[in-house]
């Protein structure tokens, strides 16, 4: 029996945890300090919306394969693997903050001492490359009047949320970095591992730290590259879905990761972009790709504003007179992740810059978090129960998440609730649809 501890029960930690239990020589203790999540998911509950979750973690529990506690030292005497995959945040100056990671090996250590038993450690958490060989050091240097060894592995993982679940039982590959034998944590995965999931195997930490680094400011860097092509495709009248399909066919580049948006967001390609910046100027090296994908984001999240502001110029009606409906917070669909969502940009701008008569949003999962975000601002918002009835009387909608439900939309039915308003897509969902020929509808998109 594997015996493994999860530390962190987010996204990464607790799909990772509900994925392991799944096989029945896995034994998987999920730790986390805060007890309301710990008592949910006891209880079955995901703490996260995430496809498929809540089906495998009640498998899960039902078979015995998992745990839930607050206490990290009896998750330590009682396993031998230990996940490490707590939060990575920016900091205000753009480097990684590492303090949840740092208090987290000063937690192992001790009950290491205590239970004075030998561990590999496997870090998940996405941490600047050299952070894996500092863990190690601390380890080394903690226990070595101890005689214990400890294996401080690089697994870094590669999970989209929404469909993280299936990620994780179907990954294009699998990469491990350590210079040992990497403490044998390729077992692990193993059982579950595809055909076609390729494990990589890395004789170092770093060099596993920074392909999660560089995966991530790579996809960054498409969609950036593809939104400032679309930008240029609105102002010369080209057809960007054309251009997509085209460079996308080019077997050399793909077609996946192209589509053009009001920017990229969520918990992961805005912070590893900075934590990259960040290494480069520790380094002393000039970064100008990855940082001109940092800027050039920011400036596509203030795209809808632009477009927007441009339509009321020319509007015969004034902001404190128009309604504006939403749809879409969250940062992609089939998440109520709002973590640098476009759509945050844009409501702060609205509130910030208009006394518009109406502001109504709405999205199928995210509004809880959007209310939590907004605080008193959310007093200045209205909230639709569904996606058709804040369209009454609006003037314009914005779309900010491409959710199945608003690509199959009823345009039918927007065109009476709208009556001859504009739609500004941010997710081109309706680019191939005619709006402007067959609706009294006006059409802006990226
Ligand atoms: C991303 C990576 O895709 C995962 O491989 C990685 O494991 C994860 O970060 C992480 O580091 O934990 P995620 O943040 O869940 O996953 O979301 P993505 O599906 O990558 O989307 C990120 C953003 O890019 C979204 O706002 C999405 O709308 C946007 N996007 C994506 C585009 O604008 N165009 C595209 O073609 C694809």
């Amino acid at each position: 029996m594997n015996k493994i501890a999860i530390i962190g029960t987010g996204y990464v930690g607790l799909v990772t945890g509900v994925c392991f239990a799944q096989n029945e020589d896995n034994h998987v203790i999920c730790v986390d300090k805060d007890n309301s999540k710990i008592e949910r998911l006891k209880k079955g509950e995901p703490t996260i919306y995430e496809n498929q979750l809540k089906y495998y973690l009640n498998k899960a529990i039902y078979s015995k394969h998992i745990e839930f506690t607050t206490n990290l030292d009896y998750a330590v005497g009682e396993s031998d693997i230990i996940f490490i995959a707590v939060g990575t945040p920016s900091k205000l100056d753009g480097s990684v903050d590492l303090s949840y990671v740092y208090s987290v090996v000063d937690e192992i250590i001790k009950a290491q001492q205590k239970y004075e038993k030998e561990l590999t450690v496997v870090v998940k958490s996405t941490v600047p490359p050299g952070t894996c060989e500092k863990i190690q050091d601390k380890f080394n240097d903690a226990l070595s009047n101890y005689y214990l060894l400890t294996f401080v592995v690089s697994n870094p993982e590669f999970l989209k949320e929404g469909v993280a679940i299936d990620d994780f039982m179907n990954p294009d590959r699998i990469v491990i970095g350590s210079p040992k034998n990497c403490g044998n944590i390729n077992t692990l995965y193993c059982y579950d591992v595809k055909p076609d999931t390729e494990l990589l195997i890395c004789d170092n930490t770093v060099t596993a730290e920074l392909i999660k680094y560089a995966s991530n400011a790579m996809l960054a860097t498409r969609i950036s590259f593809m939104n400032e092509i679309a930008n240029i495709a609105n102002l010369v009248g080209a057809d960007i879905t054309k251009v997509e399909k085209g460079i996308g066919l080019d077997k050399r580049i793909g077609d996946k990761f192209l589509k053009p948006g009001c920017g990229y967001g969520g918990s992961c390609f805005p912070k590893d972009v900075l934590g990259l910046i960040d290494l480069s100027k520790q380094l002393e090296l000039p970064s100008y790709v990855i940082q001109a994908t940092y800027e050039s984001n920011l400036l596509q999240k203030r795209m809808i504003s632009k477009i927007l502001a441009k339509e009321i110029e020319y509007h015969t009606l004034y902001p404190r007179d128009m309604k504006v409906a939403i749809w879409g917070v969250s940062f992609k669909p089939n998440t109520d992740d709002i973590r640098e969502a476009p759509a945050l940009s844009t409501i702060d701008h609205l509130l910030w810059q208009y006394d518009f008569k109406e502001i109504a949003v709405y999205d199928p999962k995210a509004i809880p978090n959007l209310k939590k975000e907004l605080g008193e601002k959310s007093n200045r918002i209205t909230y639709g129960n569904n996606m058709y009835d804040i369209l009454d009387g609006a003037n314009f909608l914005i779309i900010h998440t491409d959710w199945d439900m608003f690509i199959n939309a009823d345009l039918e039915k927007v065109e009476c609730l709208m009556n001859g308003g504009t739609i500004i897509d941010g997710r081109n969902i309706f680019i191939n649809k005619q709006i402007e020929k067959e609706y009294n509808l006006k059409y802006k998109h990226i």
